[in-house]
């Protein structure tokens, strides 16, 4: 296999070029297409980039084989000084919007169709082409021969602009249409709406939250915004889509003789057409797609904001014709607003399952996405404040799919007199009379509103956390789940069903509570037959008997892992030792740095956590027969004493918590990850990137049969 990084060749003559280039061309097509739009890749990436640098190196040796349709076009161009005028040889139509009922929305429209048409009621119902109505931007893309030459906003309808570059990044967008017969259309323009998916979107926005810059608003507004940037190289960073739905100019091609036909047409073409629409039937078939739709509306990967409904034929069409700047045979019909203003109450803190504390606003009670909405998280107090918002704003309001509500900005109240100049400065920067200006600005609480433990911030991180723990109600269900995980106490039997019934009923309020669980009470809970019930308390008795590594890992005090809890219990002892150590003295424990020792302190500094573990302890509950005393001495031959191994990939038998008590056991320490010091790396099948580290770094390789031959070595 060729590596990655050496320069791809390039045919010596150009006609060799020209032929290779052409070749080349037509494969990232097909591949781009099934991977945009069909969303079903057939090649890695790594294979794809290299065809794409063949292609760049081809057309870097051979400048005259540049093409616009070429893939490489879609990347690397111009910075621009403003967007030139387009004007559009169609215009580009609104439609006419309806906000009714489901029923009388599409009844109003399927009868204003028919008297238009002059239809007695007795003739037959209307077929239409009922679609979504997508909340992006409209955009025309103008293909000539199949290539695509020029890509246009709306504008005001006449004339938009130049948008070409920036459109030319959007994978899902055919730089050539598929197929002789696209090839030979001389002029086809298709009208569609560039849009941005949610989980893109919310992707985005992540990103956006981690650089701590400013957040986007909604999907609708970073399309509409990324389209209209001058730099190409910002736009690729918004990752848009697009979905055909109509024709403007065309010229040399004979368009089916129904709308529903001419989309699988465009779809033919290798254009994005959505799945979701239907050849619907007279009123009754209108108000059925729209139901359906409004069902599920939330499910969707983006959004809309209702259904489109269009006469299915072009004939009925071009009889209908058009009133002002709409036409007769198109309606969209509307869902309700995702969207909304209301007043904000109240900010409240919510303590989630890790702790986090996440402020949460308290709204007049506002009918949005479909629900009346009354709460909306506000991520966390540098969100809040970067959306400047303060109790008695208006404040828009987004519920969108099943995402939870969230405010997504302030409405700016700006004298009457100021807004010239709000107009011309933004809003934000004018001053807002009417706004209070005494409402403080909101700070994080210093101890947790659930239970009262000081509330922590890691430095230079985001999220504020409860230290409470095990302690504090909103974390507990979390920590019991984990506190019986596999590795930690392993209670079979105690998962999240059972965990939060013990909860939600005041069951369990504590660790020690749950090892005074009966029979007969476990027997209580829904779903529990007497069987299970004996087996979950079987397992219970039999997880007191532990090791203090285990405990201590159980306890899920935060940072510290199982390779940590171990070192601990190896270092102190005994518990005592532990909880009452200083900062100091745990950073003096092999491996541990200031962020553990920190956090294991804080842990045992809080009163409620000590009594717990002492509780547990004292009480017989939890004993440590096999426990790694300090000066516990290894028992059997340490023949990996001193090295490190990595494991990687699947070994044919041993499972990897096996391989690694086995190197335990022999004094080896197990790594994450592959460096100059690593002994061994052992890999298995499907190993990845640690086996070509340790290529490259000249690491010795073995496999499970070399495991075990280093593990006898010394007996
Ligand atoms: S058809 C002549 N179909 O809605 C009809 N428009 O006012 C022209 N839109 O901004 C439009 N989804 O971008 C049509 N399936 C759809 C649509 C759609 C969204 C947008 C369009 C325009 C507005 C129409």
């Amino acid at each position: 296999m060729t590596s990655a990084s050496s320069a791809p060749s390039v045919p010596a003559t150009a006609e060799l070029a020209a032929t290779r280039a052409a070749e080349l061309r037509e494969q990232l097509h097909h591949h781009a297409h099934l991977y945009y739009v069909l969303d079903a890749p057939a090649l890695p990436d790594a294979e794809y980039d290299k065809l794409f640098q063949a292609l760049q190196a081809i057309e870097a040796a051979y400048p005259a084989l540049l093409t616009p349709d070429s893939p490489t076009q879609r990347v690397g161009g111009q910075v621009l000084d403003g967007f030139v005028p387009v004007r559009h040889t169609v215009p580009m139509l609104s439609i006419r919007t309806e906000t009714d009922t489901e029923a009388t929305g599409a009844e109003a429209f399927d009868a204003r169709v028919r008297r238009e048409l002059d239809l007695a009621p007795t003739a037959a119902p209307i077929e239409y082409a009922a679609e979504l109505k997508f909340d992006g931007l409209a955009i025309n893309l103008r293909y000539e021969h199949g290539v695509l030459t020029q890509a246009a906003t709306r504008g005001n309808g006449e004339t938009g602009e130049d948008v070409t570059q920036n459109v030319r990044t959007i994978g899902q967008i055919p730089l050539r249409l598929h197929g002789e017969a696209a090839a030979g259309i001389a002029v086809l323009e298709v009208r569609g709406e560039v849009y941005m998916r949610r989980d893109d979107f919310e992707a985005l926005n992540e990103r956006q939250r981690e650089a701590n810059e400013k957040t986007f608003v909604n999907p609708r507004n970073t399309a509409a915004g990324a389209i209209r940037q001058l730099d190409p190289e910002l736009v690729r960073q918004r990752p848009l889509s697009f979905f055909a739905y109509g024709l403007g100019d065309v010229q040399g091609w004979e368009i089916p003789a129904t709308h529903s036909a001419m989309l699988d047409a465009l779809q033919g073409f290798g254009l994005p057409v959505c799945a979701d629409r239907a050849v619907a039937l007279g009123a009754e078939g209108l108000v059925k797609f729209h139901r359906e739709i409004g069902e599920k509306r939330d499910a969707l990967p983006f959004d809309i904001d209702g259904v489109v409904y269009k006469v299915n034929s072009r004939e009925l069409q071009r009889r209908l014709g058009f009133v002002s700047r709409e036409p007769r045979w198109a309606v969209a019909h509307k869902y309700p607003a995702q969207e909304q203003v209301t007043r904000l109450d109240r900010i409240d803190i919510q303590v989630g399952r890790t702790g986090k504390l996440t402020p949460v606003a308290k709204l007049e009670p506002v009918f949005v996405g479909g629900t009346t909405v009354s709460n909306a998280t506000l991520h966390n107090v540098f969100e809040l404040r970067r959306k400047g918002v303060r109790v008695g704003d208006q404040v828009i309001v987004r519920r969108a799919g099943d995402v939870i509500p969230e405010i997504v900005g302030r409405i700016a109240r700006v004298a009457k007199a100021d807004e010239a100049a709000a107009d011309l400065a933004g809003a934000e920067s004018v001053a807002e009379p009417s706004r209070n200006p005494y409402v403080p600005n909101f700070h994080m609480p210093k101890a947790c509103p659930i239970c009262g433990s000081e509330v922590v911030r890691e430095k230079g991180g985001i999220d504020h956390r409860c230290s409470g723990g095990i302690f504090c109600p909103a974390q507990r269900k979390q920590a019991l789940l984990h506190f019986a995980g596999r590795r930690a106490m392993d209670i079979e039997g105690l998962g999240d069903k059972i965990v939060d019934q013990l909860v939600d009923g005041g069951i369990v309020t504590n660790l020690p509570g749950l090892y005074k669980l009966g029979v007969a009470k476990l027997a209580e809970l829904e779903r529990m037959g007497e069987k299970s019930a004996q087996n979950l308390f079987d397992a219970l008795q039999k997880s007191k008997s532990t090791t203090m590594a285990r405990f201590l890992f159980a306890l899920g005090i935060r940072h510290v892992g199982e390779t940590t809890a171990k070192d601990l219990a190896k270092h102190f002892g005994n518990m005592d030792a532990l909880m009452a150590a200083t900062e100091e003295q745990l950073l003096e424990v092999k491996d541990v740095g200031p962020v553990v020792a920190r956090s294991v302190h804080a842990f045992f500094k809080e009163e409620h956590n000590k009594t717990v573990v002492e509780l547990l302890l004292a009480q017989d509950m939890i004993s440590f027969p096999q426990s790694e005393g300090a000066a516990a001495a290894p028992t059997g031959p340490q023949p990996l004493a001193g090295k490190t191994l990595v494991l990687t990939g699947t070994l044919p038998t041993l499972s990897r918590d096996e391989a690694k008590a086995l190197i335990e056991a022999a004094g080896g320490k197990v790594s994450g990850s592959v460096s100059k010091k690593t002994s061994f790396v052992v890999a298995g099948e499907e190993a990845g990137s640690k086996l070509d580290k340790a290529r490259e770094l000249g690491v010795a390789i073995v496999d499970e049969a070399g495991l075990q031959a280093l593990l006898a070595a010394l007996e």
